[in-house]
């Protein structure tokens, strides 16, 4: 979000309330994501999953809570109203059936299940790819970019969000708990419909550096400094954290 603000000319202060949200929003979806009724995992970020240290009750409430809050605080901004109200718009609708509620879903869904490539990229873009897409075109609409620059940063976001989570299926399977603070071969272990199971690490690989490729070549055509934009181009795709 901060990115996509510079990238357009744009000030971070104009978007630090909205990447809080969204951050907020982020960290709702990992909260519930562990639950025993989803991924059930109990490592997070090096530290005990919400509801191992709290409780299944308290880690659904403070979801809920992060969820609310992420509204509070968008909506407490000092922006243009319109601006503000497209925003909120975006960050509901990529948080909800058509975003990262609806991706999780057909995730858990697919464990178990015969799928295929274009269901795993339908899943990954939205459960993972949609906030990230949300976060550019928030960025891009709060600091009053044109709506060829907003559409600009919505396919970087499109082309990251499927690199970042293209890494993170094949970082389960080759990375280690210590670097990633949170447990690996998890989704072997419950028949996940990832990249790696179908196609494999190697092939996986190649892919996201070919998402991150796309995303960079969008960058020329924004007339602010995108040096965040390329870290995060690579960030998504190479990353070993
Ligand atoms: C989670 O995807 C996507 C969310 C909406 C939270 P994963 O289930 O693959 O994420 P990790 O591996 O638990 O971090
Ligand atoms: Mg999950
Ligand atoms: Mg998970
Ligand atoms: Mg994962």
């Amino acid at each position: 979000c901060i990115a996509a603000a510079e990238s357009n000319r744009g000030s971070i202060e104009c978007v630090l309330d909205a990447a809080c949200a969204l951050e907020l929003i982020h960290c709702f979806s990992l909260v519930h994501d562990d639950l025993p009724c989803i991924d059930n995992d109990d490592l997070r970020r090096g530290r005990p999953a919400t509801h191992i240290q709290f409780g299944e009750a308290i880690a659904l409430l403070a979801g809920d809570a992060l969820f609310a809050l992420a509204f509070e605080t968008l909506l407490g901004m000092d922006a243009p109203s319109e601006r503000t109200r497209r925003a909120a718009g975006a960050l509901a609708a990529a948080s909800g059936t058509q975003g990262m509620v609806g991706g999780q879903t057909v995730d858990i869904e697919s464990e178990n299940a015969q799928t295929d490539l274009d269901t795993v990229k339908w899943i990954h873009a939205r459960k993972t790819g949609a906030l990230i897409t949300a976060s550019c075109t928030i960025g891009a609409v709060l600091v009053g970019a044109s709506e060829d620059q907003i559409a600009t940063c919505a396919r970087f976001g499109d082309q990251i969000g499927l690199a970042f989570q293209i890494a993170d299926d094949v970082l389960d399977e080759t990375g280690d708990v210590e670097s990633l603070g949170k447990h690996t071969r998890a989704d072997k272990a419950r028949y996940k419909a990832t990249f790696p199971a179908l196609i494999g690490v190697e092939a996986s690989r190649t892919l996201a550096l070919e998402a991150q490729q796309a995303a960079l070549a969008e960058l020329g055509s924004f007339d602010g400094d995108t040096k965040g934009f390329a870290v995060l181009a690579a960030f998504a795709s190479e990353r070993t954290v």
